[in-house]
């Protein structure tokens, strides 16, 4: 499905503007990759898709309807999320947690009784299997298993009910290089495999080189860069990351109002 930010602004009750006016559209499909400095708005413009936050001016579309309380619930049900800390059930097992990510299509009764579907329990292995994951890790608690492993749950979690849309906010952020590849080629591979539009935020300018059709970086709240990752010169990744105020340019903080 595609995303569309239409004059996005998001505003903090202390002032702070996270979000400065931004108007993308993300076509079905588009692995799209959001960089840009820490608080630059990645999050925040991540957040907006899935109601988690919502902005002050201007609307988010998917799939050409407005993000609101009477849509988010059926929306909610296409758009899956994958996290940088995982955010799994630590005690759950892997099979749990990857059936976790299709709770919300189904009755309470099951999920309190924990009788699931056949169709869904295939689902499960299928899911497991594809990104990488053997039977063993599929009984053992999430918290005994090592971080890629868990960012693999996360990915399988994320694609259980074949979500049309994936936000991803730095999902190798825990990771190391290696595996942050790694886990990287399977998002993009499940993505591609099953038509998702995905927006992800990243760090790591290597991989979102690798990895996007597009790369969009944002800075203060604004769109300084979009285009495909070949297009991205050395010039703009200065732009991006050293436009950023120094610490010597910064007002001293107010400490005892702040305190
Ligand atoms: N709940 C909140 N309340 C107030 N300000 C917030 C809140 N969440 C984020 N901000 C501020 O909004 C701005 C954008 O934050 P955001 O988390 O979107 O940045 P980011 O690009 O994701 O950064 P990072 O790379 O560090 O994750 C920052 O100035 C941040 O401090
Ligand atoms: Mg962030």
């Amino acid at each position: 499905m595609e995303i569309r930010f239409d004059q996005i602004v998001k505003t903090w009750p202390d002032g702070t503007r996270a979000l400065n006016g931004i108007d993308l559209t993300i076509p079905a499909g588009q692995f799209c990759v959001l960089l840009g400095p820490s608080g630059a708005g990645k999050s925040t413009l991540l957040r907006c898709v899935n109601g988690l936050e919502t902005p002050s001016e201007g609307q988010v579309l998917v799939d050409g309807q407005r993000v609101d309380r009477r849509s988010l619930p059926g929306l909610r049900k296409r758009i899956a999320m994958v996290h940088q800390h995982f955010g799994l059930v630590s005690r759950g097992s892997g099979a749990l947690n990857v059936m976790a990510g299709a709770v919300s299509a189904l009755p309470l009764w099951r999920v309190l009784t924990g009788l699931y579907p056949d169709p869904l329990k295939r689902k499960v292995c299928e899911l497991m299997r594809a990104v990488g994951l053997e039977e063993a890790h599929l009984r053992r608690r999430a918290e005994q298993l090592s971080g890629g492993q868990q960012q693999r749950l996360g990915i399988a979690r994320a694609f259980m009910l074949d979500p049309a849309v994936v936000l991803a906010d730095e999902p190798v952020a825990s990771l190391d290089p290696t595996l942050g590849r790694d886990v990287m080629a399977l998002l993009r591979r499940q993505a591609s495999l099953r038509g998702a539009t995905v927006l992800c935020s990243l760090h790591q300018l290597d991989l979102a080189r690798a990895f996007a059709d597009r790369i969009v970086a944002l800075h203060r709240g604004r769109v300084i860069f979009d285009g495909a990752p070949d297009a991205l010169t050395p010039r703009d990744v200065a732009l991006i990351y050293d436009r950023a105020a120094p610490a010597n340019e910064a007002p001293p903080m107010p400490l005892l109002e702040a305190v």
